[in-house]
């Protein structure tokens, strides 16, 4: 059953509400180049993709919030008039909590709301499943209680909630282009500024994830690793972030680093550049330079960031050497889930078998999802036509 219709029979179902439903949305996201630049105040590429969390919501006569999570078969209460703390069973009921701590912590007036919340994100695989909750519920709670809705101070609350609710040290791109994503376009942001703009991606061009199957493991500590030694390298240059430092820079005093913090701030340096350069190629239609400064990025995270794994390499290269591909890479946070390939739409049947015959054999045994996916528009409210009343 379609997504919106299924979430909305839950709502129904669990808590026969008495007030009519509303449905938001907010999309999952693909970065197209630009990792682990997001907190070292620099640029990313990402574009909010067709797979989404829908929350279907009714308005309650108390200060209550009542959840149920169809996809966990799981419920949540708790009260917005009393302190909200962390659930201690329930994981993705903290991003449920920490949202609405950090919205009326940011002194918005939240009406009690029965919420169901489902989704077509696949969980797990670094599709931003979590920032979409985020973003879908900040409309959900904002809109429900009459408040306007700001996407940057929106994504900024999502990543207050999981940097100090639940305990995630993300950056802000995930949560922003969730919020602000454009349909067919790519978000070229500012992560210092918050300044953006969208790059159209031609019409013919497809954006292909594919799920490496390989389940993203050491992330947290992998992820807090690379940001303490990120931080190191922009002290050593003096800077508040490496966001601050360019290539000549880094070449003029490259040697006096240690290896690991000289080959993290190659990375980021280098990826700020490429990130550039890959908005203007967008821009100018030139996909094959910007497949190229895909793989490059690739190379960039295997070789000096070190966050993919082998399979991830091997799935990398099975794709890049697809006919007429123009780039792939890993996308996301690292040590696993997705790789993400720009191709015309004619090469995606090619690059799918290549994909489903290759890599099962070179990975030892690890099976591939494909993805053709297209860029879409951020977080709001769905108009909905078959209300179950
Ligand atoms: C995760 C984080 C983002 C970003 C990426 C790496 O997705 O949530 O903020 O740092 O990793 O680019």
């Amino acid at each position: 059953m379609d997504l919106v219709q299924n979430t909305l029979n839950a709502l129904q179902e669990t808590f026969h509400p008495a007030a009519p439903p509303r449905v938001f949305s907010a999309p999952g996201r693909v970065n197209l180049i630009g990792e682990h630049t997001d907190y070292n105040d620099g640029f990313v590429l990402p574009a909010a993709i067709n797979f989404r969390t829908v929350v279907a919501a009714a308005l309650r006569p108390d200060t209550l919030v009542e959840v149920f999570a169809v996809d966990m078969d799981d419920t949540d209460t708790f009260d917005l008039a009393k302190p909200i703390t962390p659930s201690s069973g329930h994981q993705w009921a903290n991003y449920v909590r920490g949202m609405i701590k950090v919205l009326l912590a940011e002194g918005h007036n939240l009406r009690g709301l029965s919420l169901a919340i489902s989704g077509d994100i696949p969980t797990g695989t670094g599709l931003s499943s979590s920032a979409s909750l985020e973003m879908a519920l900040g409309h959900t709670f904002l809109q429900m209680s009459g408040l306007p809705v700001d996407g940057v101070s929106l994504a900024l609350a999502g990543q207050n909630a999981e940097n100090n609710f639940v305990g995630v040290q993300c950056g802000i791109m995930d949560q922003f282009v969730s919020a602000l994503g454009q349909k067919d376009h790519a978000l070229l942001i500012d992560c210092r500024t918050l300044d953006y703009s969208a790059v159209p991606i031609p019409a013919d061009t497809a954006i292909v994830i594919v799920d490496s199957g390989v389940k993203r493991g050491l992330v947290d500590s992998e992820y807090n690793a690379r940001r303490q030694q990120c931080q190191s390298a922009a002290a050593f240059f003096g800077v508040p972030a490496l966001r601050d430092v360019d290539m000549a820079t880094f070449a003029a005093r490259e040697h006096e680093l240690p290896p690991v913090l000289r080959q993290r701030a190659r990375h980021v340096i280098s990826e700020n550049e490429r990130t550039l350069a890959a908005a203007d190629a967008l821009k100018a239609n030139d996909l094959i330079a910007f497949g190229q400064l895909m793989n490059e990025s690739h190379r960039s995270m295997r070789d000096d960031f070190e966050i993919t794994t082998p399979e991830i390499d091997t799935l990398t290269s099975i794709m890049q050497s697809v006919p007429n591909v123009y780039g792939a890479r890993m996308t996301g946070g690292g040590f696993g889930g997705c790789c993400v390939a720009l191709a015309p739409n004619s090469a995606v049947p090619e690059l799918t078998a290549a994909v489903d015959n290759l890599y099962p054999q070179k990975s030892c045994c690890y099976h591939a999802t494909v993805y053709q996916c297209h860029a879409s528009a951020g977080a709001g409210e769905l108009i909905i036509e078959n209300v179950v009343s």
